[in-house]
């Protein structure tokens, strides 16, 4: 490349630009969500994960590339040991390219890292919540236990960290919940996101039992309260779309990969914690990060090789649909592969 010039965008054959890398750093979670994971699960070795430099390797690859926003995820990524590492190395391209560093986590581990975190970089964390029951949290975690969540969501405000509360509806156990719900976070301050299950992995429960549509909801929720769709920039990035309540102050999303899909405004890519990029999240094509990093003669050629190949494959739109009891799901791998 010519000096001077930057490098080229991440952009696709359908005119989108990524900008967004979620970077996943490992499989392995302590909670076993129903919609997310079996009971039983076998996890990678952990000889074929990405070491903490090869992590950052990809990272800094996608920023050269023009990506501004990374999330780390899992699994649950604080589950793993060098974790803070990770975020410090990372925490040092900010402002050198990157805009924001930021996780989704299910805050039981929260509490011990959130000062670091904050030290780090991250300024917001997304946080998978999806009851305020304690034993309703058993039932849908498997192992969880609520307080333990609770106290790492608070240790996150105390260390200055904006929390968003991500809640996956699920039509048996937390729906008629979700009033509730989004008046607790609204008035802790949170914005908060409800998500549509989607069939991803096998799991040992039937997806038809967990499904409800969103826009059941949306109605439920504006039966009781003014709800106002928000426009403007931040409202159309990625497929979340917002309303403002009036009666609780806050804002309230909502990610409909079911019943209304917003493939067209899509901006990021997932790389799983063995260095796979898929480009879609509903879809099973991927390309291998790993091999450029380890086996080629020049790593930093070969992984923007490989990004340029992902790049050019990255697919329209997902097709995901929950239409009948027993039937498989859409894609053989958890979501705990991708991080969401
Ligand atoms: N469908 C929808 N959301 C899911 N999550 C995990 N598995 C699924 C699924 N099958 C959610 C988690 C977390 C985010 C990363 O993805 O609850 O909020
Ligand atoms: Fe773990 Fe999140 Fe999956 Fe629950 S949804 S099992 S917290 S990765």
């Amino acid at each position: 490349m010519p000096d001077g010039q930057s490098p080229p965008p991440l952009t696709d054959v359908f005119g989108r630009t990524v900008s967004y890398l979620r970077l996943s750093v490992t499989d392995r979670c302590d909670l076993r969500c129903t919609y997310c994971m079996a009971e039983h699960m076998t996890f990678l070795p952990k000889k074929d994960l990405l070491s903490l430099e090869e992590l950052e390797t990809v990272a800094a690859a996608f920023i050269r590339r023009g990506v501004r926003k990374i999330r780390i995820t899992g699994g649950e990524p604080l589950v793993r040991k060098d974790i803070g590492d990770l975020f410090d190395r990372l925490g040092r391209h900010m402002g050198e390219g990157l805009d924001e560093l930021t996780l989704t986590t299910n805050a039981t581990l929260l509490a011990q890292h959130a000062e670091r975190l904050y030290a780090a970089g991250v300024r917001r964390v997304n946080v998978s919540l999806d009851t305020l029951d304690p034993v309703m949290f058993k039932t849908i975690t498997r192992l969880g236990d609520l307080q333990k969540s609770l106290d790492g969501i608070e240790a996150a405000r105390q260390a200055g960290l904006k929390v968003k509360i991500n809640t996956v509806a699920l039509k048996h156990q937390n729906a008629a919940e979700i009033p509730a719900m989004v008046e607790w976070a609204h008035a802790q301050g949170f914005d908060m996101t409800l998500i549509e299950v989607m069939p991803l992995g096998l799991t040992g429960e039937d997806r038809v039992d967990q499904y409800v549509p969103l826009f059941e909801i949306r109605d439920q929720l504006a039966d009781r309260w003014n709800l106002t769709d928000e426009e403007g920039r931040d409202a159309q990035a990625g497929p979340s779309r917002y309303v403002r309540i009036a009666e609780t102050g806050g804002r309230l999303g909502f990610i409909t990969p079911l019943t209304n899909n917003f493939c067209a405004g899509c901006n990021r890519v997932r790389v799983t914690c063995t260095g796979r990029i898929y480009m879609c999240l509903g879809q099973d094509d991927h390309v291998d990060l790993r091999a450029a990093l380890r086996d080629a003669e020049h790593p930093a050629l070969a992984l923007d090789e490989a990004l340029d190949t992902a790049l050019m494959r990255k697919p329209e739109k997902h097709e995901f649909a929950i239409r009948e009891r027993g039937e498989a799901p859409a894609l053989p791998r958890h979501m705990s592969m991708t991080g969401g």
